[in-house]
């Protein structure tokens, strides 16, 4: 049975770990030894693997580099994260390199599913792990890179079930590659080109979505000024069969908000400016400064008791990483507002330490708030009925709904409900 290694053990690390020790002899590799103790406890703080499975998968885990000598097969799945000046910061590959480097021999295959731009696996990686093993790339080893794209909560879109894009340094590599990923999705593989081919297919992926989401965020502005709704304006352009439906929103966590800068620094490097990837991040990255403006036109002067629903970057998850909700709540702050977070997702503990927030952790017996603002949609917030939503607001309160979660409610009293 082949013998793999994977390392790095987050949201994507751990739930590609799983399904490969279904059919091979895995062993899971992490730094934090926190998150390896929890996973041996059966505790998987992502949500993204259940109790049970944690309990009687076959696979290993550890912190320990010498656990993970010779495997055949190391795949690496590491943060890809940004500087303050929205560099990538390779840090994270680096260290996972120079592990590597201790512990790869003659034919491993080290493969890379770290979202990076064209170029990270065989010029920076690969004359890494040559110079920390000792050992010859395309000789004494060999590259593969494999992009993730799993989407942080979405149980239908899972690591066995979606078209795993490979490519490896030889013919032979992207053979086994195929293989192997093949073995775990069902054979739904697509061989791309080249290494740096596969590279750039996903990081374009992302920074697509980016682009689509800072068009609409832009219409949505637009609209919002002139007292039309964007909700409204999208249900009637989706009727047309070519119109993407893409939403309004805040753009935040470690893949959509990110990405595109490893593509832009990509492009300034070769001396491209990369013009529309960058508006398009700029754009996404306005948008809480401009809902806390539109917010605070509406708010009554003394009247700025508020109260968040959501902080996550995204909905269902408890995901906390780069969530723009914290971006809305410091703008929002400077407007005047006094604000209180509450969120059924996220670790209240995480909350403190990352951002130094006190969530509430029940919505039962609130003083009513002179705003509401349900930021993420969580689906128990989608679920709040009017009588709910109305206990939470004053008489004169507004009821506002970033996402749309319940423009079809009508609400008693003198208060107001505002939307994108
Ligand atoms: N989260 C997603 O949905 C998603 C989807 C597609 C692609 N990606 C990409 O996959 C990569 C991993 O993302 P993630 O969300 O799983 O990150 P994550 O932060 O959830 O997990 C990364 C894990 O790697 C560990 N780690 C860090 N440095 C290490 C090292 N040197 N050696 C061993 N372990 C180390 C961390 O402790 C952590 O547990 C990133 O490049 C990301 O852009 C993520």
């Amino acid at each position: 049975m082949k013998k793999i290694c994977v390392i790095g053990l987050g949201y994507v690390g751990l739930p590609l770990a799983v399904a490969l020790s279904k059919h091979y002899s895995v062993v899971g590799f992490d730094i934090n030894q926190e998150r390896i103790q929890e996973l041996q406890r059966g505790y998987d703080r992502t949500a993204e693997i259940d109790k049970s499975t944690l309990k009687t998968t076959a696979l290993h885990v550890t912190h320990n580099v010498e656990e993970i000598e010779k495997q055949e097969i190391y795949i690496v799945t590491v943060p890809t994260p940004i500087t303050k000046d929205n560099k990538p910061d390779l840090t994270p590959l680096e260290k996972a390199c120079e592990t590597l480097g201790k512990v790869i021999q003659k034919d491993s295959i080290i493969v890379f599913e770290s979202t990076v731009y064209p170029g990270v696996t065989e010029d920076i990686c690969g004359p890494l792990l040559a110079k920390t093993s000792g050992l010859t790339q395309g000789k004494d080893f060999f590259l593969g890179y494999s992009p993730e794209r799993i989407n942080p909560g979405d149980k239908v879109h899972t690591v066995d079930k979606i078209t795993k894009v490979v490519a490896g340094e030889t013919p032979s590599v992207t053979e086994l590659l195929v293989e192997i990923y093949g073995t775990m999705n069902n054979n739904n593989i697509f061989q791309a080109a080249s290494i740096k081919t596969a590279e750039a297919a996903k990081v374009i992926e992302n920074a697509q979505r980016d682009i689509n989401i800072a068009f609409i965020n832009e219409a949505a502005s637009i609209f919002n000024k002139v007292g039309v709704s964007i909700y409204d304006v999208l249900e009637a352009a989706k009727t047309k069969w070519n119109f993407l439906p893409f939403e309004p929103g805040l753009v935040g966590g470690h893949c959509i908000g990110v990405d595109p800068y490893y593509l832009a620094h990509l492009s300034k490097e070769i001396g491209h400016e990369p013009e529309v990837i960058l508006s398009g991040r700029e754009t996404n990255e306005s948008m809480p400064a401009f809902i806390a403006e539109r917010l605070a036109g509406i708010a009554s002067e003394n009247k700025k008791r508020l109260l968040i629903l959501g902080l996550t970057f995204k909905e269902n998850v408890p995901d906390l990483r780069n969530t723009k909700v914290v971006d809305l709540m410091d703008k929002l702050k400077k407007q005047g507002f006094d604000i209180s977070v509450h969120d059924p997702y996220a670790d209240p503990e995480e909350a403190r330490k990352f951002y130094g927030l006190e969530l509430l952790t029940s919505l039962d017996g609130l003083e009513p708030y002179d705003m509401i603002l349900g930021a993420v949609p969580h689906k128990e917030y989608r679920a709040l009925s009017q009588d709910q939503l109305q206990r939470l607001t004053t008489d004169q309160g507004c009821v506002a709904d970033l996402k749309a979660m319940w423009r079809n409610l009508t609400l008693e009293g003198q208060r107001q409900y505002w939307s994108l």
